[in-house]
């Protein structure tokens, strides 16, 4: 049987990472891809155990086993010749070299626990947003080589882990979280050791970049097209992960909100926002007020050039520094020359329990604080105004090196499930929190935006005066 891959999917097929996501959108070929894989690996290395997962047995069948392309049909040269054997039982295909290939569901609650002692050589996710991050955290610890002998010009790649999905479903954050936001596509870069220290890539895939689906089904793109909610085609057909449901901030665009770092220039008003915490995770913001002179960035939006975000790396938890280490913290991130104009903190550091309050402490190491505008719901609005912009340009822009904190989350936030006019306080939300205030610190919509736009000038300059220029 002669395969051929299509170049994306080769790509992945022969890349050095060892925790890999491919796909990202309908139709990308990544369940075909999947199988080759699996076949490559247990036809590569003797005694290789593969552990194909899909989250239901019924999926697990209907996509893996049946139709054209399907395991029977890639295994049936070799399963004619003896050479392979399906155990119907165990689910498993059997080579002739000691090699297994396990087609495995976790359909039901204890499903997980039958994996417990298991030595998975390479483990393949299909659907992988189908599964929680606790499955595929459990399943990933079962990632081990044990004493199996691979050759030299394979060594560097196994264990490993290659998994496909789309975006959308119950793991759809975590997914993203994972391989979607730290790093550019197609980089790779090696996870922490809790996090598996493995070298992780992620692959973006589309229809358009499996040709055969297109020639068996030319109207598959317009099908797709034609799906439901604009976010859903958006999510499926472009490969979009920023769409998430009841997102508190749909007009959110990676490629319209997110800038690569450029030097701000010295005359931009600079100012500080924190959110302060410390189990759970503080956030400062850098913002710069444009003034209109740098290509594209329209006079009066905020640019986040920069952010420490203090979190250890697990989804909302703190760094639990002392107020005086993050007042030092902030002032060593910034140049000796950095005019900060002001800074807007939480309401809450400027509580009293005992003794000096956060905000008294930070002052005494020349962090000076005032309080932030802390209305909820202007503030929704404040950002989401900022973030639609004028005419598709932003209000609201934020460096690619805010990654930890406001890229992270920010753009996953879902609404309120009792208030469609509030952001659901029981996420992640420190960053939002910090941008709000900073939001609130320059309101935008309510002196050039809301209801009267203002004239031109007003529009083109913000509420910024703009060098030179007073409105009145
Ligand atoms: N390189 C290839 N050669 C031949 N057929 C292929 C190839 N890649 C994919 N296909 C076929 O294209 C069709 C779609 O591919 P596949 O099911 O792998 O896509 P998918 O990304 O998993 O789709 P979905 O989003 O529906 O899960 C399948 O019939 C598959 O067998
Ligand atoms: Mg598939």
């Amino acid at each position: 049987m002669r395969v051929a891959l299509h170049p994306k999917q080769a790509l992945a097929f022969g890349s050095p990472a060892t925790e890999l996501l491919y796909g990202g959108a309908a139709g990308g070929g990544k369940s075909f891809l999947l199988r080759v894989s699996a076949i490559r690996w247990c036809l590569a290395v003797p005694g290789c155990q593969v552990f194909l997962f899909r989250r239901s047995l019924p999926e697990l069948k209907s996509n893996h086993l049946r139709g054209p392309g399907s395991l029977l049909e890639l295994l049936g040269p070799l399963t004619a010749a003896r050479r392979v054997s399906l155990v119907q039982q165990s689910g498993e295909f059997r080579f002739w070299n000691g090699s297994t290939l396990r087609l495995c569901h976790l359909q039901h609650d204890g499903d997980l626990s039958k994996y417990q002692g298991a030595e998975i050589h390479v483990l393949l996710m299909d659907e992988l947003t189908h599964f929680s991050s606790h499955q595929y955290r459990f399943l990933r610890a079962r990632v081990r080589l044990g004493g199996l002998q691979v050759a030299a010009a394979l060594a560097h790649r196994l264990p490993r882990i290659e998994c496909a999905s789309n975006p959308g479903s119950v793991g759809h954050q975590w997914v993203k979280a994972a391989f979607v936001t730290p790093a550019e596509p197609l980089k790779i870069w090696r996870t922490p050791k809790p996090e598996g220290g493995m070298r992780r890539q992620y692959i973006p895939a589309r229809a358009r970049d499996n040709p055969t689906l297109l020639e068996r089904d030319p109207e598959y793109l317009d099908r797709l097209s034609g799906l439901g909610t604009a976010e859903l085609v958006r999510a499926l057909r472009d490969g979009d992960w920023d769409v998430v449901a009841g997102q508190a901030f749909e007009m959110w665009r990676a490629d319209r909100h997110v800038i690569e770092p450029f030097a701000v220039p010295p005359r931009w008003t600079r100012f500080r926002a924190l959110d302060w915490g410390s189990s759970k995770p503080f956030s400062v913001g850098w913002w710069a007020v444009s003034d209109g002179a740098v290509d594209g960035i329209l006079a009066g939006a905020l640019v986040r050039y920069r952010e420490w975000y203090g979190w250890d790396g697990k989804p909302d938890h703190g760094l639990r520094l002392t107020s005086e280490q993050v007042a030092r913290g902030i002032r060593e991130r910034e140049a000796d020359d950095e005019r900060i104009a002001y800074s807007v903190a939480d309401p809450a550091v400027f509580g009293r329990h005992d003794g000096p309050t956060v905000a008294e402490r930070m002052a005494e190491h020349g962090v000076i604080l005032r309080r932030a505008t802390n209305d909820r719901k202007a503030g929704f609005q404040e950002m989401r105004s900022r973030l639609t912009g004028l005419d598709g340009r932003p209000m609201l822009l934020a460096f690619s090196t805010c990654r930890n904190g406001f890229l992270r989350t920010v753009p996953d936030l879902v609404l309120c499930p009792h208030d469609p006019e509030d952001v659901d306080t029981t996420q992640e939300d420190h960053a939002y929190d910090e941008a709000r205030y900073a939001c609130m610190s320059r309101p935008w919509t309510s002196s050039a935006g809301r209801g009267a736009r203002g004239d031109r000038w007003e529009r083109l300059f913000g509420d910024q005066p703009h060098p030179g220029w007073r409105l009145s």
